[in-house]
């Protein structure tokens, strides 16, 4: 299979789309990003990245942090981590407070908002937020093979100015006493890693591990165990696009995760990972261009899951 042409076709048929959906604005710092970006990167287990368009330019990857900040968490504290926040898809938006009363300040799942504020707390554990972004930071640039990753501080800036909403979510659940952490502490953790900027490239080199039980195919370097890295690509598969989580997985058939950046990782377990950039959204924050790519990928490859 030549993925490079795969990849190649793929961005040639949706180009003249570019700069669909609508761009994030209740993050300040998003709304002023080129909607007409868009990338598209293949990363394999033989250390072949296969690169479209806009694949090289880092972007804000947003909600896709929380899937690393999970990693690093369970590493942490295993199973426990499962007394604070669920499994179950939540079938509300992303930033929904519903769900928390009735269920007494325990998110349905680690990768909605207030479920992600949970498993960042349990990344901080008892350190300062500084010191648990440096060991996030130092994960991916370590498994994306490139120093370049970094935090932008402007979008961490913005993320806490406009976080009502959050800080809503993190104080309510501070009231059912889930936190263990200050709550300003876990907040900004959580704003920062948000704002973490990675290209495509970077991002489908980063996540390999995903795709290769735990371990990086290409530095052999163990992220996660096994189980753990089946039990994420389960939850990236069931929750990874909130309320639209089953429409992905119908459309598109690969494990992913969407961020507000309008960036995707899709996980292609035992075969690669794929990270595609458009940041025009559709209703509920996914990448609309993006997810027609992996779609497309995925019926020319055929690796859907299923
Ligand atoms: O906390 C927020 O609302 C954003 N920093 C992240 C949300 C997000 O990316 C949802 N994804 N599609």
């Amino acid at each position: 299979m030549n993925l490079q042409h795969i990849i190649d076709e793929t961005f040639a048929e949706l180009e003249p789309r570019r700069g669909c959906g609508a761009v994030a604005d209740y993050i300040p710092a998003l709304a002023n990003v080129d909607p007409g970006k868009f990338g598209v990167a293949l990363a394999t287990k033989d250390g072949a990245t296969y690169c479209a368009g806009d694949a090289g330019e880092a972007f804000s990857i947003q909600s896709i942090s929380k899937v690393f900040v999970l990693a690093l968490a369970l590493d942490r504290h295993g199973p426990r981590l499962w007394d604070r926040v669920g499994r179950e898809p939540s079938g509300d938006p992303f930033n929904s407070i519903v769900q928390l009363e009735r269920e007494k300040g325990i998110p349905r799942n680690p990768f909605i908002n207030a479920g992600a504020i949970v498993t960042t707390d349990h990344l901080v554990d008892d350190r300062s937020h500084d010191v648990a972004i440096d060991e996030l930071v130092a994960l991916l640039r370590k498994m994306a093979r490139d120093d370049a990753v970094h935090v932008d501080p402007e979008v961490a800036r913005s993320e806490s100015k406009a976080g009502a909403r959050n800080r809503s979510l993190a104080y309510f659940m501070e009231s059912f006493d889930r936190l263990r952490n200050p709550v300003e502490t876990v907040l900004a953790a959580y704003f920062r890693q948000c704002a973490l900027a990675l290209s495509c490239k970077q991002l489908a080199e980063a996540a390999l591990f995903l795709a290769f039980d735990g371990t990086d195919p290409v530095t052999r370097e163990v992220v996660t165990s096994t189980a753990r890295c089946r039990r994420i690509n389960a939850l990236m598969l069931t929750c990874g696009h909130y309320d639209n989580s089953g429409e992905f997985a119908f459309e598109v058939g690969f494990c992913g995760k969407s961020g507000v950046g309008g960036g995707i990782l899709a996980v292609v377990p035992n075969k690669a990972t794929i990270a595609v950039w458009s940041p025009g959204l559709n209703e509920a924050g996914t990448s609309e261009l993006g997810a027609l790519a992996l779609r497309k990928i995925a019926e020319k490859t055929g690796w859907s899951i299923f």
